[in-house]
């Protein structure tokens, strides 16, 4: 059909993604999944109606303000903006959306994977099965830290932190959270809420972190805040690795003042943060938290039904900018 907009998608997605977006756009794809520079996204930009791309792709206040004129819509693969200067984008006029909801319940699985692996020493098991070096057993052997019963405080009981308390209360945790302001009690269930974010600290011998990187969250958890968590305190973070300060994390893993840290986020990606391997008390994962089939297959729907709204003239429903 001719006068299809013309997309470009970055990273390599779904196939089902790929093969609806090759349907409805002039589409633009990169079967080979490599990186691309700044310089490639502003020259992209000059020749294509519209970007999907994911949290890969850095939209910063220079690369929007290099932008050519043609680019008209960005429809992220992801829920996390904090990779595009959304102030840049409003002032350039071009439109911004995400992937909102579909990827709660993945990235709630990951959660809880990650605390419960945490807290009952996966790493260290999985590596002594591995390597051929478990060569005992005994009722001391390898003793972890139950989680079922115990309080879980959640920072941020947004859509993917509502879910996660679902899952919590699946193993009679008692669930505590702090957000900007207190949700209804049909969002809230039956999670007490703490306006102070040092009075959740004090309760959490469990906190899942899974609130937006912000200037206002980033480095939430710190060495300040560490100190007002329980001694033994297991802490999980599936949000962006900007909400920890991940010197002052290895310090308190190190003292014992954390007794276990589950990852799937780190400052510093792709690659992580190598001091963290030191430690077997650190359950980490390399960014999947959305990583399932269904849920790559919702996100790149989602994304594309973002971009028919816009070209058919209607607001887009998940518009960040
Ligand atoms: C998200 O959607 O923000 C996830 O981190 C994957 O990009």
């Amino acid at each position: 059909m001719a006068n299809k907009p013309v997309l470009w998608i970055p990273r390599k997605l779904s196939p089902n993604t790929e093969a609806r977006a090759a349907r409805d756009y002039e589409v633009l794809l990169n079967p080979e999944d490599t990186l691309s520079s700044s310089g490639k996204i502003v020259a992209m930009s000059h020749h294509v109606d519209a970007i999907l791309p994911c949290h890969s792709e850095i939209f910063d206040a220079d690369v929007v303000s290099r932008m050519g004129k043609r680019t008209r819509i960005v429809a992220n693969h992801s829920v996390g903006v904090d990779h595009c200067d959304l102030e840049a984008f409003r002032n350039r006029g071009i439109v911004v959306t995400n992937t909102p909801d579909v990827l709660s319940d993945a990235t709630a699985e990951i959660a809880m994977l990650l605390l419960i692996g945490a807290a009952r020493r996966a790493v260290e098991g999985d590596r002594l099965v591995r390597n051929g070096e478990w060569s005992n057993w005994s009722p001391s052997f390898l003793v972890g830290h139950q989680v079922t019963g115990k309080r879980l405080g959640i920072i941020g009981l947004g859509k993917v932190g509502r879910v996660m308390a679902e899952r919590a209360r699946g193993f009679n945790m008692e669930v505590h959270y702090h957000n900007r302001s207190r949700l209804p009690p049909d969002l809230e269930q039956d999670a007490i809420y703490h306006a102070d974010l040092d009075s959740l600290l004090a309760v959490s011998r469990f906190l899942s972190l899974h609130c937006p990187a912000t200037p206002e969250t980033a480095g939430i958890l710190n060495g300040e805040t560490i100190s007002k968590l329980p001694d033994g305190a297991i802490v999980v973070n599936t949000a962006r690795g900007a909400l920890i300060d991940e010197s002052a994390l290895l310090d308190a893993v190190a003292s014992g003042k954390i007794a276990g840290a589950g990852l799937d986020c780190f400052a510093t990606e792709p690659g992580g943060n190598p001091a963290f391997s030191a430690h077997e008390k650190i359950f980490m994962l390399p960014h999947i938290g959305s990583a399932t089939f269904d849920t790559r297959d919702a996100m790149g729907f989602r994304a594309l039904d973002n971009l028919d709204a816009f070209f058919a003239g209607r607001e887009p429903r998940d518009r960040v900018a």
